[in-house]
């Protein structure tokens, strides 16, 4: 054998030697990383220690849940990070709360890490479903709140399918959700955004930059009226925005305006903020309700107080529309329940308003506010629907016109039979407005009216729909 020979497999053994030498190296980096969260998954949980799990394939679920876990850190809360494989019912039950990251395979299979965990959750749910009179078995998760990122391809039948199976397990023991599941189709920001509004809240910080900022277009602030003069809450205003020139951009009702804020008439800020458009294309104009928040020290909300304060009449307001489908209207004419307060009604106008022009006319309208005289928002379009007929029903609660409060919550509950019976015609329900008290005590409202299994049917067959915020 040549001199050059022999070097050249010199060469090539070394190669191979320095390769295995790197593959061991990893494999132990990975075994230790491993080890150590295990580790600290074992030793005990500081009370309120807020835990992220993620099942990934590739590493992007992970990613998401780093960093889902730095925002909620810049908030000041103590967090964990866990592959999904390294949980089991028990130390999940370890923590208060919990958000899971979770990607779809195949045919709405768990990423392979997770494969031995959705064995569990297979396993935990025949158990459940016939219990012996001896072995019924607990909620495990009863008083865990948890929220669900489903991340996916809506090219894919099965589209986030192994996210929603989390989100049906996690309810089956118990566990109750903080918001509702957010679905990501191809890693969507906009959905992304969405998250983020909720991380936000959950952190108490209003004021995190977007992970991804938004291309917005810029669109003019052409009307503002105030719809609730001497009202006992917040100032809410009818916002009409027009378009920039050129084709009228198009929208579904249902879907959700992002706009950016400014702190003054000037600079921009790194967040943006969510509002239900409340129009419809053909009305040549988005418009929005929006309620003027402050924060604690009494200062102006960013979005709400930019959008009702600051920006003024002919101003440019940053502005991009984010698809919504899970709050679009079906596209038959079957009955529609429409339940909302507040800025609820945003979105229930422009779902309306797209029934109407459909012709669908069998529609129910719920609506909660505080005093009849001063916070019955868009009552002149309420009235003119129920003339034309495109409205059946309307009741319009009002929590403080009596002694008891009474929300939209109560009133299902006393026309049990006739929310019943707009079910049983094939009524689909839509609930818009505040996450916090109206879409907990509206679930469950509906929940004793139509029982648990129906009405997880419904939202299983898009018949229970839900934009709450
Ligand atoms: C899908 C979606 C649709 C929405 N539609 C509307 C709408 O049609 N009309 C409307 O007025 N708002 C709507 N919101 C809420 C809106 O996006 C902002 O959260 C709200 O305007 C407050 O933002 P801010 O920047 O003014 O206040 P911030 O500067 O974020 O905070 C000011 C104060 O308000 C509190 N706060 C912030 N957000 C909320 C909240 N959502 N609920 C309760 N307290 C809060 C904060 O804790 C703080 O005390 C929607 C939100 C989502 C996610
Ligand atoms: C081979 C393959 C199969 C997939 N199957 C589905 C599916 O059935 N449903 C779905 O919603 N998404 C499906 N997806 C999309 C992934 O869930 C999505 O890309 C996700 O963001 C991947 O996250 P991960 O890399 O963290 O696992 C599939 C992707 C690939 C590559």
């Amino acid at each position: 054998m040549s001199l050059t020979r022999l070097i050249a497999a010199a060469c090539v053994v070394g190669l191979w030697l320095l390769l295995c030498l790197w593959a061991w190296r990893r494999a132990r980096r990975h075994e230790a990383q491993q080890a150590q969260a295990l580790h600290a998954l074992n030793a005990p949980t500081p009370e309120d220690t807020l835990l992220v799990a993620f099942a990934t394939q590739t590493g992007y679920a992970e990613a998401l849940a780093g960093q889902t876990a730095d925002s909620l850190r810049a908030g000041g809360l103590t967090v964990r990070v866990a592959a999904l494989d390294q949980l089991d019912l028990t130390r999940l039950s370890a923590y208060r709360r919990i958000l899971f990251v979770a990607s779809t395979y195949g045919e709405g299979d768990p990423p392979d890490a997770a494969a031995a965990f959705a064995g569990q959750m297979q396993a935990r749910s025949v158990t459940a479903a016939s219990p012996s009179a001896t072995t019924r078995t607990a909620p495990a998760l009863a008083g865990t709140q948890y929220a669900v990122l489903a991340l996916g391809d809506s090219e894919y039948a099965r589209f986030c399918g192994f996210g929603h199976r989390l989100d049906d397990w996690l309810h089956a023991q118990g566990a109750t959700p903080l918001f509702d599941l957010v679905e990501v189709d191809n890693g969507d920001p906009a959905a992304l955004r969405h998250w983020q509004h909720h991380l936000g809240l959950l952190a108490g910080r209003s004021d995190l930059p977007d992970w991804q900022a938004p291309v917005y277009d810029t669109w003019r602030l052409a009307d503002r009226h105030l719809m609730n003069p001497q009202s006992q809450g917040g100032p809410c205003y009818l916002l009409t925005l027009t378009p920039p020139a050129g084709d009228m951009p198009q929208w579904a009702a249902g879907d959700i305006a992002e706009i950016g804020p400014r702190h003054e008439r000037g600079g921009p800020v790194q967040a943006h903020r969510e509002y239900s458009i409340a129009s419809l294309p053909q009305d040549g104009a988005i418009q929005l309700l929006v309620r003027q928040m402050r924060g604690a020290d009494g200062g102006l909300g960013l979005g709400s107080g930019w959008l009702t304060h600051i920006a003024q009449a002919g101003d440019d307001i940053e502005l991009r529309v984010r698809a919504n489908r899970n709050f679009h209207v079906p596209e038959d004419g079957r009955p529609l329940i429409l339940v909302g307060n507040g800025t609820g009604l945003a979105g229930l106008r422009a779902l309306i308003k797209a029934r109407r022009a459909a012709g669908h006319r069998r529609n129910w309208l719920v609506f909660g506010e505080r005093n009849a005289a001063h916070d019955s928002f868009c009552q002149e379009d309420i009235d003119a629907w129920r003339q034309d007929g495109t409205l059946e029903r309307v009741d319009a609660v009002y929590s403080r016109d009596q002694p008891q409060r009474r929300y939209v919550q109560h009133l299902l509950r006393e026309q049990a039979g006739a929310v019943r019976s707009w079910v049983d015609a094939g009524a689909a329900i839509y609930v818009c407005g505040s996450l916090q008290g109206m879409a907990g005590g509206v679930d469950a409202a509906l929940q004793d009216i139509l029982g648990d299994d129906r009405l997880q049917a419904m939202q299983h067959g898009g018949r229970y729909r839900r934009d709450v915020y």
